[in-house]
């Protein structure tokens, strides 16, 4: 079997769903507390075992690599002041994993995305993981499908029940069961309408991929909104290749539109030990009823 060392980190397009705020900011730099989004995906991808992390950037997004790169001035700065907590959280940082760059010259889709990291990989399985879902588990939600990968020996992908008229925004799985929250993909469809979708059953932004996937994003025509799509490159290889549907467990958060991101920022806030009592007060004094008016 072979072991996923890579996992790439789609991180190229503009977050439009998050303007103004991204207009600058790559919308990945956007802190969930006090810890950019990327950071919780890279955690992940380290917590799981994996050695290093493709960006697939674009033009302005050299900050996300900054995040994770030595800052020596800040350092120097922080001992001086004897801010050992900063100063061990600065340097752990920095030595968190191996991070490579490519760039992604327009977006032009998640199939596109994942293709520009193919020199980078080449004959070796890899795992992509989507910033946009932020996903607290108890085990990371990228480790629970190597485990499945590392059992199955097949392709995997995480998948969640959503509620019926949510299925048009994601890309949709037909299952077929195998055992308990672990599915056969016999189909999937990007983005169908209500009465097309095979099952509630959505694709959630972490995959375990054979590196065949790349010759044949190579020469898949752009699909639903004018995008390659990873989903469309995936189908075309189900008939060779049993790809698994994971359901994860763990809460996701679509970190990647407004109020998804702010749920994520009152989750977290209410387990994070420095401001939870704070932000609990505050929210018991909301009366919600005012804004439901
Ligand atoms: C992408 C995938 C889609 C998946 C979704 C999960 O869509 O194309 O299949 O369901 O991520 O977040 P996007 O949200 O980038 O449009």
């Amino acid at each position: 079997m072979r072991k996923v060392r890579k996992a790439v980190i789609p991180a190229g397009g503009f977050g439009t769903r998050m303007l103004p705020a991204t207009k600058v900011v790559p919308k990945e730099l956007l802190p969930v507390v006090d810890k950019p989004l990327i950071q919780f995906i890279v955690e992940e991808i380290v917590a799981s075992g994996i050695e290093e992390v493709i960006l697939v950037t674009s033009r302005g997004k050299g900050s996300i690599e900054d995040h994770f790169d030595h800052f020596a001035e800040l350092e120097l700065f922080l001992e001086k002041k004897k801010r050992d907590d900063c100063l061990d959280m600065m340097k752990t940082l920095s030595g968190m994993v191996r991070i490579v760059s490519v760039r992604q010259p327009y977006p032009m889709g998640l199939g596109h995305a994942v293709l520009c990291a193919r020199s980078l990989i080449n004959d070796e399985p890899f795992a992509v993981l989507l910033p946009d879902d932020l996903i607290i588990a108890p085990r990371p939600c990228i480790g629970q499908l190597l485990d499945v990968f590392n059992e199955y020996g097949d392709p995997v992908i995480a998948v969640l029940a959503v509620p019926g008229d949510q299925v048009p925004h994601y890309g949709i799985i037909s299952p077929e069961p195998i055992r308990e929250n672990l599915h056969k993909i016999k189909d999937m469809v990007e983005k169908p309408a209500i009465a097309d979708a095979p099952s509630d059953l959505a694709i959630i932004g972490r995959y375990v991929l054979p590196p065949e996937i790349f010759a044949v994003l190579g020469d898949t025509e752009a699909g639903i909104g004018g995008e390659i799509q990873l989903t469309d490159a995936i189908r075309r290889l189900l008939g060779a290749t049993q790809f698994l549907g994971l359901q994860y467990e763990g809460i996701r958060f679509d970190a990647g539109n407004k109020a998804g991101f702010l749920k994520a920022n009152l989750y977290l806030g209410l387990r994070h030990p420095e401001i939870r009592e704070e932000l609990g007060a505050f929210m018991r004094t909301l009366d919600l009823s005012e804004f439901m008016k």
